[in-house]
Parts: structure tokens; C-alpha cells; sequence
């Protein structure tokens, strides 16, 4: 494998997020998947996976996250699985759970996955399915209970959000009824149709302050059964994450028509494209004009480029930063010394408006 050509370091990705298919059957409002769907149906075959496997693996990939869309909608998952354990990945299934039958379920484990990831939308049928946009909260928790069944590691991942957030107690109890290892509560992301529904999903601060108690007392009671994650929201914090511990560094994802992105949304951005048809993974990952573009530090603006955290946060997102300012190489807005910042405090200060209804009609996510 080549060199580097450009300076920063070139380091070696750690996990691979593999888009098998934007196909879902859930109809989420927070949905980061791209708004048209109709543009990205050309899915790679069995064999252009396996290809991209084998090269993920000689750049270094340990974690494979099998993601979507629904990936149990691709009838050859349990062949990628397979091929992948063979190749030494541990692997990782994203799912919605929908699909995920006894029979395939058993397909799944003779092939070797090792971990099993359910989305929930809430601890109540009715909320839950609504916030899916489908009925599908009593096949999740069958699904969830099979997972344990067979074995398997079990995390739950909620995104959170002004509807859902004051139920986090009666969550945190429904995964430990289901036997959940992990929870990841995770406040919403604002790109794709999470960004259109934005001002119906932005929890209020005294929401958060709730949420944060009931999550803090749950910690000390579950400690050493079930690990629970919570994600800030990134919009009420004063610094901005370090979105996927910086551009090009730690993580790639590859959609599935086989565009190679530095995060799954980064189609958004008027960059280059890259595509596992045209390039190898590793050229992809060293030598892009795509990868190459934010990597590092010294493409930064100020206020990053003269500040100590510059290599903890790397100037936030860039999708948030493109899609708020237009331009993806300013300072993330998140961050409260970004001169854009005026544009996150205004959406959070009418967030905070607790009178405005919870009931803001919510734009579901369009199947393709
Ligand atoms: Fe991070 Fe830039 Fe804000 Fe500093 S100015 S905290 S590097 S986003
Ligand atoms: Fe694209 Fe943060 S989501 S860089």
C-alpha cells in the first residue's frame, strides 16, 4: 500500500460503517438518510461488498457496523456477515429490528455476527409507533428478546428528542426488562429530514435538565448490568463534538451505491466524489481530494485555528457547519465561539418556549 502524499499523518480507520441499503420500513422524522432516495438506488452487489471488505481489512478496520436503511432488507446479509467474520471483523448489526425473524435471526448467528443493535422510539406502543410512522414497537420487543435468546450482546439506541425525552425513565425500564446490555441515549442529530424537523424536535432545556437527573440516578442503579450512553445534544452544549473523532481519522462509511464518505452525511457537501467503483478503499482513504479536505488542522478558519481544542474537537461537524452556513469550512455554529453561534442559540432559546406545542407536526421520512 502507498504512502501518503500529504501531510497531516495519515492515520488508520478503525470501523467501517457499511450502508448495505437506504430500502427502510420505518418512517422516522429524524432520519439522517439522504432526502432523496430515489438518487442512490444502484446498490453494491454481493461481490462489490466483499471487495470492499477485503480492502477495509488491509486498511486496518477491526469494527464493522452493518447499517442502513434497514440492512436486514438485503437478502445476502448473512453471506456479508459471513464473509466478514471469516476476514477477522467483528461485526456489528444496526437494525430497526423489523425482519429480524427466528429464521434469519439463526442464519444470522451461524454466520457469526457478534452484536445486535435495536433502534426503540419509546417505552409506549402508541408513541413509539407513531414516532416510527409504523406499527412495529411489539415486533421490536419480540426481536429484543430473541437477541438474548440466542446469545447475543444486546444494545438499545433511542434517539431522543422533544417527544420522547420526558419518557426516559420508563425507557431506561424497559431496557432492563428486556435484558439490554447498553443503552445509548442519544439526542437527535440535525441533518437530513432531522434538520427540515428541526423546530418540532428540539427538546427544551428543562426537558434536558429532567432527562439528565433520571439518567444520572439510573447510572448508580445499573452499574455493572447495563451500560447506559448519553449523548449531550450537542446544540445546548458550548463546544461542538468531535464529529467521528475528526474528518478522515478514525472512521469511513460507504453508502450504498458505493460512495466512500468520511460520515453519513457528508453527500450533503459540495465536495468530490469518491466510489469503491472507481478507487480502492486505500486510495480513497489516503489520496482523496474528499478525505484530504478537512483532515487535520490546517484547513481551520479561526476561531479553531488558534485554539486549544482544536485537535480535541477539530472544529465540530462539517455537514453542520454547510448546512447552517453554507459554507463547510467555517467553525461549527454549535461551538459558542463560532461568529455563527447567533443561528444554533436562536433555535434553542424558541426550543425553549415551553408552551410551544409538543405536538408540532413531525415530516416523516419517504420511502424511496
Ligand atoms: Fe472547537 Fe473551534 Fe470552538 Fe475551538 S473555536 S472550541 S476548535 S470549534
Ligand atoms: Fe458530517 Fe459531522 S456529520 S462531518
Amino acid at each position: 500500500m502507498g504512502s501518503a502524499v500529504d501531510s497531516p499523518a495519515v492515520d488508520r480507520p478503525f470501523g467501517l460503517l457499511a450502508e448495505l441499503t437506504y430500502g427502510c420500513p420505518l418512517h422516522c422524522s429524524y432520519c439522517s438518510n439522504p432526502l432523496e432516495l430515489a438518487a442512490h438506488t444502484d446498490e453494491l452487489t454481493t461481490a462489490e461488498w466483499q471487495r470492499v471488505l477485503v480492502e477495509a481489512r488491509d486498511l486496518g478496520v477491526l469494527q464493522l457496523h452493518l447499517s442502513g436503511g434497514e440492512p436486514l432488507l438485503r437478502r445476502d446479509l448473512p453471506g456479508i456477515v459471513r464473509y466478514a467474520a471469516e476476514l477477522g471483523l467483528y461485526t456489528n448489526l444496526i437494525t430497526s429490528a423489523l425482519g429480524l425473524t427466528p429464521r434469519r435471526a439463526e442464519e444470522l448467528l451461524a454466520a457469526g455476527l457478534d452484536h445486535v443493535q435495536i433502534s426503540l422510539q419509546s417505552d409506549e406502543a402508541a408513541l413509539s409507533d407513531r414516532l416510527a410512522g409504523v406499527r412495529s414497537f411489539e415486533r421490536k420487543l419480540v426481536a429484543a428478546r430473541l437477541v438474548k435468546e440466542l446469545g447475543w450482546p444486546l444494545t438499545l439506541n433511542v434517539v431522543l428528542h422533544r417527544h420522547n425525552v420526558d419518557r426516559v425513565a420508563g425507557i431506561l425500564d424497559l431496557a432492563e426488562q428486556l435484558g439490554a446490555d447498553r443503552i445509548e441515549l442519544a439526542h437527535t442529530q440535525y441533518y437530513g429530514w432531522a434538520l427540515r424537523n428541526r423546530d418540532g424536535l428540539l427538546p427544551s432545556r428543562a426537558q434536558l435538565a429532567r432527562a439528565e437527573d433520571v439518567v444520572r440516578a439510573a447510572r448508580g442503579r445499573l452499574q455493572g448490568r447495563m451500560e447506559v450512553i448519553y449523548v449531550l445534544p450537542d446544540y445546548h452544549s458550548r463546544y461542538p463534538k468531535p464529529c467521528m473523532g475528526g474528518w478522515g481519522r478514525r472512521q469511513l462509511t460507504v453508502v450504498p451505491d458505493g460512495d466512500v464518505l468520511p460520515c453519513p452525511t457528508a453527500h450533503t457537501l459540495p465536495l468530490p466524489r469518491a466510489s469503491v467503483r472507481e478507487h480502492s478503499l486505500a486510495w480513497i482513504w489516503e489520496r482523496s481530494p474528499l478525505f484530504q479536505r478537512f483532515r487535520g488542522t490546517n484547513w481551520m478558519p479561526d476561531p479553531c485555528r488558534s485554539c486549544d481544542r482544536r485537535e480535541l474537537d477539530f472544529g465540530g461537524c462539517r455537514c453542520q457547519a454547510f448546512q447552517l452556513t453554507g459554507d463547510a469550512a467555517r467553525t461549527d455554529p454549535v461551538c459558542h465561539l463560532s461568529p455563527d453561534h447567533g443561528l444554533v442559540a436562536a433555535a434553542v432559546a424558541a426550543a425553549d418556549e415551553e408552551a410551544r406545542s409538543r405536538d408540532t407536526v413531525l415530516i416523516p421520512r419517504r420511502s424511496r
